[in-house]
Formats: structure tokens, sequence, C-alpha cells
């Protein structure tokens, strides 16, 4: 499985944006990544695995709610995001009840003993595989049997502003990407219900249960627009977009998405953007 282009993305740009921009990212997507915890309902003494866990906050979360018995691992490409997660492991052990630990590897790699999880959660970590079915096939080997997934991805991008605004202020004024194929690796990747149903069927997971979650996503409501902005500008699709072009077209587009992000925004509220997920479970 050719997962290359994500490992080059997610220890490159993509990787040192996560890093930079970590305290924004966890103001805006932490609540999503609660409700996927909910979805669990976990024996004494958990094994879990947090797959593309990125700069373990939310596996700092788990082990910090979990008790001693339970241990928490989290697993991903990325050196950068992972050495941050080791740093606010370090930071933050006080408050780590359960056993934390950070594995660098491809999730769609058989890392893990056959049978070695009650239990898989992610937080917008599954939906980059080049072969989902073959990456949740190998995930639902590593479940012990009656063992639960879950995990919570977007929606279609019509549906999500905080990566649609962006780019189209910013394809005003710069030349589109080549379009992207439905379902191919990437945060849409799972954004088509039934097709996340029949990737997971085909995986061997029963129990599939796909249900709509709707939120606000909001941060920054002590800053002013422009703090904000130098942050935004630098995450997601249109970043991408925008450092990849000329310069002078560049400069424009961070213009055009500037006024566009400024309806986004209130004095006393931040940033917020209406968004919309995908909590998904099922069982071994
Ligand atoms: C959108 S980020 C989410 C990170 C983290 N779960 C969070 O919500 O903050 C996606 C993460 O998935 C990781 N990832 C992508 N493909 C992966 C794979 N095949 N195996 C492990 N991790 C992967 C990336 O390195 C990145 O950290």
């Amino acid at each position: 499985m050719d997962n290359q282009p994500q490992k080059d993305m997610w220890n490159g740009r993509a990787g040192a944006s996560w890093v930079r921009h970590n305290s924004l990212l966890e103001e805006l997507l932490s609540e999503p990544g609660r409700r996927c915890m909910e979805l669990f309902s976990l024996p004494s003494s958990a094994q879990i695995l947090d797959v593309g866990c990125g700069c373990g906050n939310q596996t700092l979360d788990w082990a910090s709610q979990l008790d001693p018995s339970c241990k928490i691992t989290g697993v991903d490409i990325s050196e950068p995001m992972l050495a941050l997660a080791e740093d606010l492991k370090s930071a933050n052990q006080s408050s780590l009840q359960a056993d934390v630990s950070f594995v660098l590897g491809d999730a769609s790699d058989a890392l893990f003993p056959e049978a070695s999880f009650d239990a898989i959660y992610s937080r917008f970590g599954v939906m980059f595989f080049a072969d989902p079915t073959a990456a949740f096939a190998t995930l639902l080997s590593s479940l012990k049997p009656g063992g639960q997934l879950g995990f919570v991805c977007w929606q279609s991008p019509a549906l999500n502003p905080f990566f649609t605004a962006p780019m189209l202020a910013a394809l005003n004024v710069l030349p589109p990407p080549p379009p992207a194929k439905p379902g191919a690796p990437g945060p849409f990747g799972l954004s088509e219900k039934e097709r996340t149903e029949r990737v997971l069927s085909k995986a061997g997971f029963r129990e599939i249960n796909v249900e709509p979650l709707k939120l606000e996503l909001s941060a920054g409501a002590s800053r002013s627009f422009d703090e904000l902005f130098q942050e935004l500008i630098q995450i997601g699709p249109a970043a991408a977009l925008i450092a990849e072009s000329d310069p002078t077209l560049a400069e424009q587009a961070r213009t055009a998405v500037y006024e566009k992000l400024t309806e986004f925004y209130s004095p006393g509220s931040g940033v917020e953007f209406d968004a919309n997920f995908w909590l998904v479970s099922a069982r071994r």
C-alpha cells in the first residue's frame, strides 16, 4: 500500500503546520474528539489504540481520564508531530493516570500483534489510507474479538466552511488544483457515508454505525482577527495551494482569504464555523 505521499506530507509542510498551530487546532477540534470518546464502552484495564494521533492531545486526554490499569498507544507517521506528543506527555505527566506510549509507524502496516486492543479510536486520523479496506482490515485484526472501533471524520467539503471558505476565496485569484478523486486520501477521504459503511464491512467489521454530528467550531475568543488570521492562513488545503503559488498571486489570494474570513469573526467570540462530521462506530 503506498502511503508515501501522506508520509511526505505529514513529515513536511502539513506536520510542521499542525505542530506550530497545535493550540489553535486543539481549541477548534477538541469537541468532536470528545464526542467520539463518548462512543466507547470500555472494559476494565482497557488497551486502546489512537490511530493518527498526531501531536497526541487526544491520547493524553484519554490517559488523564482512564484509570491506571489502562494503557493507550498513539500511532502516527509524522515524526515532528510525535515529537510534540512526547513533549506534551512530559509536560503533563502529573495529570496522566493510564500508561501512554507513542509509536512511529504506518497504522495500515501490521504493527501490533493480533487481538491487542479493546478499542481503536481516531480523531481525523483514518482518512489518509491509500487502500482504506486493507488498512481497516489490518486494524480489525489488532482488535480483540468484540473490540470497538470509533472515529470522527469530516462530512463533505460543501458542509464545512472551515475548509471551503478560504479555498473558494483563494480560487478567485489562483488557478484551481487538479480535482481530487472522490475518496482520495485526505481530510474528505471518508466523507461519503455509504462508502465508509462499505469499506468497514469489506474489512470485516460488524455493527457498523455512521451518525451525523453537527457542531460549531470556535476559537480565539480573546484574540484579534489579525492574530487569528496569521494562524488560519497557514492551515488546511488553501494554505497548501497558496504556498505553492507565484508570490504575487499568493499575496492577492491571502488578501481574498483575509476578507472572506472576517465574515466568520466577531470580537469577543473569535472565529466560528458551522461544521459537519461523521461519528463512526463498529465492532470486530
Ligand atoms: C488531521 S491529522 C489529525 C491528528 C490528530 N488525530 C488530531 O486530531 O489532532 C491526521 C494525522 O494522521 C496521521 N496519519 C496519516 N496517515 C497515517 C497512517 N497511514 N498511519 C498513521 N498515521 C497517519 C498524520 O500524520 C496526522 O498526524
